[in-house]
């Protein structure tokens, strides 16, 4: 973390899980435990059709709602699809954009993720922009080569004032949902390789002030281990969000005075 330049945030991702019911549940028990986390922002992205009630249950808090995905188009024929304006309408402040889930399952390329990308800014929405390798590719030794067309794809046409409203979480595959984390210099590393990327493409002034965060397995015992890595700004959660007492120790160690 560097506080000096940039935000740190911490980010839930809860994927395809939890109901309204049980998002109240969530807001309900992490509301009266959650403190002012004066030093990092919290962003809840959740399930579309819990939005409008996630943003209503944190509305008197600082947590921020995000959203896992959008269209790239701002309206139209696109049945089961949802709008950059529609989530904006309805609160949302982040959407993640390019999971490797969405990559995976839903053929989703750079391509559709630079389109996305530049749908959510001109909304006013912040993307959190996922890239990461698979084992395979880390094995073959072409991480930074991977991670730098992933990057330079989705920030490509950007101005340096867009750019700086970015997210970009390090996703390793290997790491998501499967308990091995990376190693607090591998992700160090790579963060680190980003920022130098967006140092090349938009200068040292928007390198300095952009988010990047680790994501893959990070959980309440190898947050402040990853987080004491300079590069890297916080956290993308999957698991260990779906759970309060985990969640909150990871907003805890990025909070960290
Ligand atoms: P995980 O998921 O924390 O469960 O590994 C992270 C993510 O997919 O964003």
């Amino acid at each position: 973390m560097n506080r000096k330049y940039r935000k740190t945030i911490i980010a839930g991702n809860w994927k395809m899980n939890k109901t309204l019911s049980e998002t109240k549940a969530f807001a309900e028990e992490l509301k009266p435990v959650l403190g002012k986390h004066k030093w990092c922002e919290v962003v809840l992205c959740v399930p579309f059709v819990n939005i409008p009630a996630a943003v209503r249950l944190f509305k008197d808090t600082r947590v921020a709602i995000g959203a896992e995905n959008l269209h790239f188009e701002d309206h139209g024929a696109f049945t089961g699809e949802v709008s950059a304006n529609m989530l904006k309408e309805v609160g949302v402040k982040y959407v993640i954009i390019g999971h490797s889930e969405r990559r995976e399952y839903y053929n989703e390329t750079d391509f559709t993720v630079n389109k996305k990308v530049k749908a959510a800014l001109e909304a006013g929405l912040h993307p959190i922009v996922c890239v990461g390798e698979s084992l395979e590719q880390r094995e073959l030794g072409v991480t930074s080569e991977l991670i730098t067309y992933q990057v330079k794809c989705a920030l490509a046409g950007l101005d340096a004032a867009q750019a700086r409203k970015i997210v970009i979480a390090y996703e390793p595959l290997w790491a998501i949902g499967t308990g091995k984390t990376a190693t607090a210099e591998q992700a160090g590393e790579v963060c680190q390789t980003i920022r130098s990327i967006i140092r090349k493409e938009f200068g040292a002034r928007v390198a300095r002030a952009v988010t990047i965060q680790y994501g893959g397995s990070m959980n309440a015992k190898n947050a402040a281990e990853l987080l004491a890595q300079p590069d890297v700004d916080g956290g993308l959660i999957g698991g260990a969000a779906l759970k309060v007492p985990d969640f909150l120790q990871i907003i805890n160690a990025a909070n960290q005075e």
